[in-house]
């Protein structure tokens, strides 16, 4: 069983349309998961929509529809969503999907025999709108709850809870002895202060029926649902199991292991858990740094590698919000600019950690400069000069510009290595400009006008079009409309999907390339 590349994102909650910051998240994402596999990896992605808990049934209820037959209908443009950001996941989970309560139920049944859960009864706040408990620690200095909670009540209600106290040393520990299990570190540092700082609550993990239905049933106690987050991050590891996947299936017995493989019977030869990279959001650290570790621990399952935390983004310095109508609407942006401008754009404009701000001047000034005027000319005149001057057939091999395209191609594959794609991005444009600085320096339209100059000019067109595919090749996880339309406008029938193609010298004497046509057209601003 050879173990995949295993990466996650956050599964949304479909209580709305996709908006940028979902898109932000599953595109990073989806650069990890092309990169991998163009490092020669094996690699498993997967996305997917949270579709219990109060938040989405109120939207149901809000929209006169039945739950189900609300997620099945926004489902439908989520997968779309998926679509049209060009992602590459291997599955795509719905956590009301049998395959997905199996699992979860497996697993309640398991904790509670071994011990893990004991029933009490709370009374004190609650917020609905978070489906959260709160104690007097959340109470702000005026002694209000922060408004992000919405309407708080009083509440006294019997429920089960996850023992947790027990668990906080070892989590600690191990943190402090994995340096790369958090990143960046600052949220790492942000987690530990957390944990050493306070005493962890018993998590409750289930809701009583009578108020809230939308949730996948306790096993052992039909008046309850399971809470929304231990149903929600455990399809990190349903999904492996109905793809087969041992490592997971491993920790079930007997009438669980049973319930689990009557649905999934398929047989793969690969594993999938740990996982290599959950990228999340930073409003959800805690649910995947301390919570998950610990469910995972108390399960006999090994923690996931690493836990990747993106920022926040905002259009116009403020808070993207249904209410008022402040969004950015990617589907929009795609289809004005193109799928590649958008992703290369959320990309370039924000390392993966700190908060963004989109403004459509931004986006269009990073479209004109660094894709028009950058890659999008060095590919063009490149490429147009080879038709004009040479018929289309590359000359003789030189290696001028070699030294240059080898430091971005490892450069570029040691940012990815690292999940810095800002810096990747960064070093293929350093090689970008290399090329267009080439041209100012060298300019082949004069060499074209004396015969004399016949074998420089050779030279410089050589480099050029190598210098084309070897950015296609480290584009292709990035933009790979892009990539593969280089390689096309270069005559080349494959795709630039591995970076061993990025080796210097590929393009062969006589080869004759396709047609040039602009990768970024211009767009004049209307009048
Ligand atoms: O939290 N900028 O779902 P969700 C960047 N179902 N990222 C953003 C963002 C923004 N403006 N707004 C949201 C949930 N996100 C749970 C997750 S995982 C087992 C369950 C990110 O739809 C957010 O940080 O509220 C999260 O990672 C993801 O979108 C889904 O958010
Ligand atoms: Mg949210």
């Amino acid at each position: 069983m050879s173990k995949r590349f295993y990466l996650t994102t956050a599964i949304d909650y479909v209580n709305g349309q996709p908006h940028l910051g979902h898109a932000y998240e599953k595109i990073i994402a989806d650069v990890i998961a092309r990169a991998h596999r163009s490092l020669g990896e094996e690699v498993f992605y997967l996305t997917g929509l949270d579709e219990h808990g109060q938040k989405v049934q109120q939207a149901a209820i809000a929209e006169g529809k039945n739950p189900q037959t609300y997620c099945d209908e926004l489902a439908v443009s989520w997968k779309n969503f998926a679509c049209a950001l060009g992602l590459t996941n291997d599955d795509f989970v719905r956590t009301t999907e049998s395959r997905h309560k199996v699992v979860v139920q497996a697993i309640l049944t398991k904790l509670n025999a071994e011990g893990h859960f004991y029933k009490a009864i709370y009374k004190g706040f609650y917020s609905p709108s978070a489906e959260t408990f709160l104690t007097e620690k959340d109470r702000l200095p005026d002694g209000s709850f922060d408004a992000s909670y919405g309407k708080v009540i009083e509440l006294e209600e019997e429920n089960y809870y996850f023992k947790l106290k027990a668990q906080q040393q070892w989590l600690i520990d191990y943190i402090e002895a994995t340096p790369g299990f958090i990143q960046p570190g600052y949220r790492r540092n942000e987690v530990l202060g957390f944990l050493k700082n306070n005493t962890l609550e018993d998590l409750c993990i289930s809701r009583p029926s009578s108020r809230l239905n939308w949730g996948i049933p306790i096993p052992f106690d039909p008046n309850y649902v399971t809470y929304v987050w231990f149903d929600a991050l455990v399809n990190y590891i349903s999904a492996p199991a109905s793809q087969g996947d041992e490592s997971v299936l491993s920790v079930f017995k007997g009438e669980q292991l049973s319930s689990i493989s009557k649905l999934n019977s398929q047989n793969t030869n690969f594993s999938l858990w740990p996982a290599d990279l959950h990228v999340i959001g930073k409003d959800i650290l805690k649910f995947h740094a301390v919570y998950w570790p610990i469910m995972l621990k108390a399960m006999g399952l090994a923690l996931p590698k690493q836990i990747l935390v993106h920022g926040w983004w905002q259009k116009d310095g403020q808070k993207m919000s249904k209410s008022t109508g402040i969004s950015v609407d990617p589907i929009a942006v795609i289809h004005e600019w193109g799928l590649d401008a958008f992703r290369f754009y959320v990309v370039r404009e924000l390392a993966i950690g700190p908060d963004g701000n989109w403004t459509d001047g931004g986006f269009q000034s990073r479209y004109q400069a660094e894709l028009g005027n950058g890659l999008g000319n060095l590919v063009n005149r490149s490429l147009s000069m080879l038709k004009r001057y040479r018929n289309g057939n590359i000359p003789t091999r030189s290696d001028e510009l070699m030294a240059d395209a080898e430091k971005a191609v490892q450069e570029t594959i040691a940012n990815l290595r690292g999940n810095e794609l800002q810096a990747a991005l960064q070093s293929i444009w350093n090689l970008v400009s290399r090329g267009n600085v080439y041209v100012q320096q060298t300019e082949p339209f004069k060499l074209a006008k004396d015969p004399a100059n016949a074998a420089r000019l050779d030279e410089v067109l050589y480099n050029l079009c190598e210098v084309c595919r070897v950015l296609a090749v480290l584009i292709s996880p990035f933009l790979p409309e892009t990539a593969a339309k280089i390689y096309a406008q270069l005559g080349l029938k494959q795709l630039p999907h591995q970076f061993s193609d990025a080796s210097w010298g590929s393009l062969q004497a006589g080869h004759e390339i396709g047609e040039p046509a602009p990768l970024f057209p211009r767009k004049d601003k209307p009048a």
